[in-house]
């Protein structure tokens, strides 16, 4: 894909995190109860409870070491070593969100056990022990190679050890025009089919694969996203500018669009690495 990720506009003027604490009177450098922080740190749909179910999914816990691929601002790495107590490594292509991510962590106490990595997950982690499990969210559809990103996920993964992902599938047959939104607005330029899912993480050697549709939820979700940014708009233009609040309504604009013309599908998916 030629076009830079920061054409998607989720990514844009991210340090609007920092407005959010600002109302509640959380300054710069004051510490963040996490509680707090969750409501704004998570680029995924369902927040955190889109987390719990990857920590009952997977049976996550204190003594396990745990790899975040696309971890964004850091919300779900921090809330999952919040909540189960395990090692966590964050990594994210972007520097600024990584950036912000790692000030976040330290101002939540955090930085003991949520470790911070900038970097391409297609270039591996270099000189890191394997993981008891990998999570991520809406991140494989910025990446077109699958089979290469589940080669190397494989290869991060201790035997017997476990993978959870939430992302996007061909639930019909994509027009020429959702491709196309897909490629401008939401940088991705290939969403596999549920079968090509089964194929080539079977063909990376992955067994007992589940993959289950969350489209109907995640139409919800994203609809609802919208009405609320909508009807808040004014409070929202004050808070974080003009600009930033044209960016953010086109970009749910056309995630709405793609969910309720119903080709484009989201799909949770459990897979291990045999013992
Ligand atoms: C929609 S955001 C989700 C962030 C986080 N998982 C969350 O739910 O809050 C996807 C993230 O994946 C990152 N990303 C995309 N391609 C990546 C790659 N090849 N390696 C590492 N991170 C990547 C993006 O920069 C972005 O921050």
């Amino acid at each position: 894909m030629s076009e830079d990720i920061k054409t998607m506009k989720l990514y844009h003027q991210v340090e609007r995190v920092f407005n959010e604490l600002q109302v509640l009177g959380i300054s710069d450098d004051d510490l963040i109860p996490i509680e707090t922080l969750c409501q704004f740190d998570q680029y995924h749909y369902f927040g955190t409870d889109a987390v719990d179910d990857a920590i009952s999914k997977l049976g996550i816990h204190s003594q396990m070491s745990v790899l975040e691929i696309g971890s964004g601002i850091g919300g779900p790495s921090r809330y999952l070593s919040h909540a189960t107590g395990c090692m966590m490594t964050a990594l994210e292509l972007q520097s600024d969100l990584d950036l912000i991510a790692s000030t976040l962590t330290r101002r939540c106490g955090l930085e003991q056990s949520v470790h911070h990595v900038c970097g391409d997950i297609l270039q591996g982690l270099r000189g890191t022990p394997k993981f008891d499990a990998i999570v991520s969210w809406l991140t494989f559809l910025h990446i077109a190679d699958r089979q290469r990103l589940y080669n190397q996920c494989f290869e991060l993964l201790k035997p017997g050890a476990g993978i959870y992902v939430e992302d996007y599938y061909e639930r019909g047959s994509l027009n020429a025009d959702e491709r196309k939104l897909l490629r401008q607005d939401v940088y991705c330029d290939r969403v596999p089919t549920i079968s090509e899912y089964q194929d080539e993480l079977s063909k990376a050697g992955f067994v007992n694969i589940e993959l289950s549709d969350l489209s109907d939820e995640w139409t919800g979700f994203v609809t609802g996203r919208l009405e609320s940014f909508i009807m808040n708009k004014q409070r929202n233009i004050k808070l974080h500018g003009e600009l930033t609040v044209s960016g953010l309504e086109h970009f749910y604009t056309t995630v709405v669009t793609l969910f309720q013309q119903a080709n484009l599908g989201g799909i949770r998916v459990i897979a291990y690495k045999p013992e």
